[in-house]
This record gives structure tokens, sequence and C-alpha cells, in this order.
């Protein structure tokens, strides 16, 4: 949500900041703007929209500096508009920040601002800290650090902030509290950002600012302090990132190219830890706690959006191979209940970003009620790989698409790896089953190259049906998460409404909504629930309503039945999900694409939501 980038060196600053913002545009495109230091004061340049129309906008200006911070916005406050874009400038024009995350308790200090007579021109949360950092240095004198690090004293709230002040011409501060941010450190510059895709190109050595930790940057060099004043000694990490993996490499779409991806992700995320041959699974990231897994009474995850849809699949793999009571939980239903956890539960968290916020409220709650927490993340170094005790990451590799895809075929295989290794410990499989399980974990990356193969098949389905208004998604079992996340997909990269639900609910409702207009999606696959789901596509059938069906290759009986088929390769039932989900990715994505949206940056979406 929201993405800063701030250079300072040798360098023009406004096409490092540009590049910077294009890199970080998936996390909020509805406005941008850049701040620099310009020959009389800080000159800022925003406005609504793309960051290309930010830079087309500022071509012919003629800008440049050596230093400067940027910015691509997600509206919290204030509708997406010229005057709300970041950076913010405090009156006397001295101060100009931008900054990611949300300001609470902004009402009350813009009151007290307002009481001393400032005024404002946004009706962002974020103005009013350039208001009081520029109070605090006209009050009492303050530097730019000490007037920012009073300033965030009184914040309530998250943020990675980045922060100019004519004053100081060579200095850059920035700051962070639940939001992420990486400073990258080149020969003679300094690059920060709210991950590590717009540094990678000058630097790979980078330092992750912590918590409620505050750097100064200047030509003397970067300085690292809490907010409470207490200095630490930088310690430089190598960035595990190239350059091609944040790029679209010929693909039309960051989409595209990550469900293309898929095999090669799961391949990653399986490596080293599935060892199908020998019959056994390693697990590094769970070491501490892996007896409190092993001697789980019940097993809750959580998590939101696509990662919530995995952490069902996971909840029905638990108590299916393992026999533990397992629920899944939108991390923001359970945050605002008084959930019960007990001696002997143990909480999954499940995120691509690894900063959806409700997840880290959840995180605090149930370490405060006692409970162990393990990650399931995509991103190294997040914010919930840090809170959580232990945790597994799903090395899918950057997700630019704001639609979740090779990150959710990455959870499933993580959480299949735990749950076949709990069923090992815990000896709920017989070995014959447990090894044939897991050389068939083996061959999804395969099966998805299999469905891949069908993507013209899927183009000419989305053909047919791209203009629909409405559409149902179901399935059974571990096929109606699934269904949940085809809907999710659907909705969100074209627009049009759709419903997943499990298909045994079909005739308590939703029913009620087929007719010939609104087409049925059904996964109907081998697996014990075959005849039911065969049963309700004869239901809409008989009610006139078109089917699209996903199943298995080969099935004559429900091609027949089908007015659209998707095969996709025979898998073990309990595996099927990861390979079917990648047909309902294919066809939201042609779907998209034929209603002429920006699949990779749909609107009103962002790739990490970092405000509840
Ligand atoms: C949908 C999607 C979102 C995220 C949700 C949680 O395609 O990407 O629903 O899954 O916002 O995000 P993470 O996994 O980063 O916690």
């Amino acid at each position: 949500m929201c993405g800063i980038v701030a250079y300072i060196g040798q360098r023009d600053v406004v096409p490092v900041i540009m590049k910077g913002l294009h890199r970080l545009e998936y996390r909020g495109y509805d406005s941008a703007g850049l701040a620099i230091h310009g020959p009389s004061g800080l000159e800022v340049y925003k406005r609504r929209g793309k960051v290309s129309e930010l830079e087309d906008w500022v071509q012919d200006k003629n800008i440049s500096s050596h230093i400067g911070i940027g910015h691509t916005r997600w509206a919290t406050h204030g509708e997406p508009n010229d005057v709300n874009a970041h950076p913010h400038l405090s009156p006397d024009g001295k101060i100009a920040v931008v900054h990611n995350g949300i300001i609470e308790n902004y009402e009350s200090l813009r009151r007290h601002l307002l009481a001393k007579g400032y005024t404002f021109r946004s009706e962002t949360d974020t103005e009013v800290l350039a208001v009081l950092i520029a109070d605090f240095q006209k009050e009492h004198g303050f530097d730019l650090e000490r007037a920012v690090r009073m300033a965030l004293h009184r914040v309530v709230g998250a943020y990675l902030v980045a922060v100019l002040s004519t004053d100081e011409p060579n200095t850059l501060v920035v700051a962070r509290k639940g939001s992420p941010g990486v400073i990258g450190i080149g020969d003679d510059e300094f690059l920060v950002a709210s991950d590590a895709t717009p540094i990678i190109e000058y630097t790979k050595r980078v330092v992750y600012l912590n918590e409620d930790e505050l750097a100064v940057i200047s030509d003397k060099g970067l300085t690292l302090k809490n907010l409470k004043n207490e200095q630490r000694s930088p310690e430089i990490e190598q960035l595990d990132l190239e350059l091609t993996a944040i790029e679209k490499e010929g693909y039309p779409h960051f989409m595209l190219k990550e469900i293309y991806e898929q095999p090669k992700t799961v391949r990653d995320c399986l490596r080293g830890r599935l060892r199908a041959n020998e019959a056994t699974i390693k697990l590094g990231g769970i070491r501490e706690y892996a007896e409190h897994l092993n001697r789980a009474e019940r097993v809750v995850f959580l998590a939101c959006g696509t990662s919530w849809h995995a952490g069902i699949v996971a909840s029905y793999l638990f108590e299916d191979l393992c026999h533990i009571p397992a629920t899944s939980d939108y991390a923001s239903e359970f945050r605002y209940r008084n959930p019960v956890i007990r001696e002997g539960d143990v909480v999954l968290v499940i995120s691509q970003s690894g900063e959806t916020a409700d997840t880290l409220k959840a995180i605090d709650m149930v370490k405060e009620r006692g409970g162990i927490v393990l990650g399931i993340c995509n991103v190294v170094g997040s914010s919930i790989s840090r809170e959580t005790h232990e945790g597994v990451y799903t090395h899918s590799g950057p997700e630019i698409g704001v639609a979740s895809t090779k990150a959710f075929t990455g959870q499933l295989a993580v959480l299949t790896l735990i749950a076949l290794k709990l069923a090992s410990e815990r000896s709920t499989l017989s070995a014959m089953r447990l090894n044939q399980l897991l050389r068939d974990l083996d061959q999804v990356p395969q099966k998805i190259e299999e469905v891949l193969t069908q993507n013209d098949h899927i183009k000419a389905i989305a053909e047919q049906y791209a203009k629909v208004k409405n559409m149902l998604f179901m399935g059974r079992g571990a096929q109606f998460p699934i269904a949940l996340e085809g809907a999710l997909k659907l909705k969100e990269i074209s627009y049009i409404h759709a419903e997943g639900y499990p298909s045994g609910e079909m005739k308590h409702g939703p029913i009620a909504l087929v007719e010939e207009a609104t087409p049925s999606l059904f996964l109907c696959f081998k697996d014990g629930n075959y005849e039911k789901v065969f049963s309700n596509i004869q239901e809409v059938k008989a009610r006139k309503g078109k089917v699209i069906v996903i199943g298995e290759q080969g099935d004559a009986e429900l091609e027949e039945i089908s007015d659209a088929f998707i095969g996709v390769p025979a898998i073990d039932p309990v595996l099927m999900p990861m390979v079917s989900v990648v047909a309902l990715q294919l066809f939201a994505y042609h779907m998209g694409v034929l209603n002429g949206r920006n699949v990779d940056q749909p609107r009103n979406l962002a790739k990490s939501v970092t405000v509840e």
C-alpha cells in the first residue's frame, strides 16, 4: 500500500525515482509525486494518475537534483487527486514528506496544529506529519533528525516515511514502524525504498530498517538509531534477487508471466525439502517448534484474501491427513472476536507479502494469549516472517501482478509439505499412502505444465463468456476454496461479479441466480464428491444454465454434459488444488484482458495491504 523511493548520491535523481516508482507501482497507483532540492528550495511535482503520467508531465520541466523522494499512492485519507498526492510540504515549504501507512491519531494532531494557527491544503494524514516536523524545527530549533524523531513520538499508527528539509539539503531522514523499508548502499550513493525492487539495479548491498528505527543518510554516510536515539551499526545483507525476476521478459503482463512461472516456483519450493525417493520431508524453517506442531491439538490458519483460501485448503488437508482439528479464519475477523487460544494450539499465518496489517495484528493477539505462531511467507525478511516464532518461505520469487497466482500455489505447496511431514510424525497415514503422496507431490510441477499447454483452449472459452455480468464458481471438499479463489481472481481482474460456493450449498440459495446469462463453473474431480457435483451440474443444466467444467482429462461423460470443458491431468485429489487453480487463473486472466482491464493493476487494489 503506497510505495516510497528516495535517493541521495551522484546521479540525477529524477530518472532513478521514476524507475523506482514504476517498480513499486504494484503497491498503489492512484497518484504519484516527487520532491527534490532545487536551486531555490524544495520543489514538489505530483499529480493524480499513474507514474507514467507524472513522468510525461515532468519530462519537459528540466528538473534535476542529487537528492529526492518519490511516492506512488493508494489513497487512505482523501480521494486520489493532485492535492492529496504525496509528497506533502509544510506550510513554510521547508519540509517535504512521503509516507506509506496510516497515522491513526491524525485528527487530534491536526486539531492541535490548527489551534497553533497552521493551515492544511490536503485531506491526508501525512500532511499533519509534515507540519508537525516543521513545528518542532520552528519552536525548538531542532535539526531534521531530532524534529522527525520528536514528531514520530507523537504519532500513533504505521509508517515508512522519508523526509527532506531545506535547512539540510544534503540529508535524507527515513523512519519505519509497521511498514517495510530497505536501504541500498552503493558507491557514494544510497537508495531507500518500500522493497528492494528499485534498488537491485544499483546495488545488492542492503540494510533492512528495523521497527521504530530511523536512518539519517547524508554525504557523511548512514546512521541508524531507534526512536529512543540509541545507535546501532548497520548489518549489511546481500540481496538474493535478480533483475529478470522483476521484469516481464516478453510476457504482455506480469500476471501471465507469474502464472507460467508456477512449474518452476513450485519446484523451487519443494527443492531441498521434499525427498520423494527417500520418502522424507525436511523443513529447515520449523525446528524449535516442530514438537509443538507434532503435538498440536488444534491448528488455526489465519490469513486474508487468496492466502485465506490457501488456509481453507490446508485445514482440509490437516484434518484428512494428520487427523488434527483445523480451521481457517480471516485474520481481520479473528482479531476482532475474542478467540480462544489454548495450550496445544498452533496458529499458522499465511501471507504472500508478509506485511498485511490485519494478519500482523492477529499475530500480536495470538502471541499475547500465549499461542505459538508459525508463518508461511513469500517475502524474505518481511514483518510477518520476523514477528512469527518460526516459519517456512514459499520461495515463489517477487510477485508483481497484484492478483496473487504463483504465491498461492507456493503456499499450497508449503502447506502440503507441512501436512505430509506431520502425518508422517503422527503416523496418521500408512507408509504406502504417504510414499505415494510424496511421489505425486514431486509430479505437481509437471502437471501444472500440462495445464499451461491448454492456454489457447482456455482463452477460447473466455472469448465465449467474456461479456457475462455474473458467474458462479462451485466445488466440493478441497475444491471449494479453489472455487472461492477462481471467483476472487475473476472479480478482481475482470470486474465481473462472481461468487464462489460449496456446490452442496447451491440449492440453499445461489441456484436462484441460475439462468442462461449467468454461467456456472464447476470443479469436478474423482475425489469422493464426483457424483454429487455431477448431479449439481445436471441441476444447473436442467434450468438452462451454461456450465463450464474443470475436470480430469479424458472424462468423456463430464465433457459431454458441459458447455465448455477444461481437462486437467489426473493427480491425487489431495494435490489437485495446486493443479486445478492454474486453469482458473488463466481463465480469469483472459477474461480480464478481453474486457480491456489492466490485469496487473486492477482498480482500487494494492499488492500489500498495510492498512486495516
Ligand atoms: C488476491 C490477493 C489478495 C491477497 C490478500 C492477502 O489476488 O492477492 O487477496 O491474498 O490481500 O495478502 P497477503 O498474502 O500478502 O497477506
